[in-house]
């Protein structure tokens, strides 16, 4: 999700105006995905290195975090969607902690789809947390593999996406999801993240659909 800042200030408003204004774009977002049958949403919210941003956007935007599971939480769970969040606790005030903790726990057993949020995220240091793991439980080095690895995500129960899409016209990943995004297909979008809303969504959707996805396979004949 990105370009809030810029919106912010097209409206001559600060930055935190802004994410207000994304966090409306993603309750639209969410509702298209349901219209789309599309059942996994991740969605960036704020990475490792966002904590370089100033004193006042990060505080503005760890409250807006509080508010927003305060105010939005029992609607989801009512929608039974599953709650993940991916990223590292540290940092993150134990207030939240706790309340994200109990979205995750609350929600564990819906089924209709899930969203996951990556809060204080980084896709290196998922990699350094999973390395951790495998050392800590003392995984031998020829029972490393993939699965291996990637059974010490974060989130291990959610499939790899098979769509990122960025938005404000950044083409960049910025550490998301480094190791699940391996084969993804990426759409960069122009729209700014508060003005997203599902057409954008359906014009990703059908870009998505006219590409061929071969995994590192060859497609017809040789
Ligand atoms: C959203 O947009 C980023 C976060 C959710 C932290 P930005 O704040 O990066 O917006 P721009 O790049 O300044 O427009
Ligand atoms: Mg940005």
């Amino acid at each position: 999700m990105d370009g809030n800042g810029r919106w912010a200030k097209l409206q001559g408003r600060g930055v935190n105006y802004g994410h207000r204004a994304g966090v409306r774009a993603i309750k639209r977002v969410m509702y298209a995905c349901d219209d789309l049958g599309i059942p996994n949403l991740s969605l960036y919210a704020f990475s490792t290195e966002n904590w370089s941003r100033s004193r006042r956007e990060v505080g503005g935007l760890m409250r807006l975090f509080e508010e927003t599971v305060r105010k939005e939480f029992d609607e989801l769970h009512e929608r039974g969607i599953r709650v993940f969040i991916s990223g590292r606790r540290e940092g993150l005030s134990p207030h939240l902690v706790g309340m994200l903790e109990d979205a995750q726990v609350r929600t564990r057993d819906n089924r209709k789809g899930t969203l996951n949020v990556c809060l204080n995220y980084g896709g290196r240091a998922e990699l350094v947390d999973a390395a951790r793991r495998l050392v800590a439980e003392g995984v031998a080095p020829e029972a490393i593999d993939e699965r291996a690895i990637a059974d010490r995500l974060y989130i291990p129960e959610l499939p790899d996406p098979d769509l990122i899409i960025r938005t404000a016209n950044e083409s960049r990943l910025s550490n998301f999801l480094l190791w699940q995004s391996a084969y993804a297909e990426f759409y960069v979008s122009p729209t700014l993240w508060p003005d997203f809303a599902k057409p954008d969504l359906e014009a990703a959707v059908a870009e998505f659909q006219t590409r061929e996805r071969r995994f590192g396979g060859r497609s017809g004949p040789a």
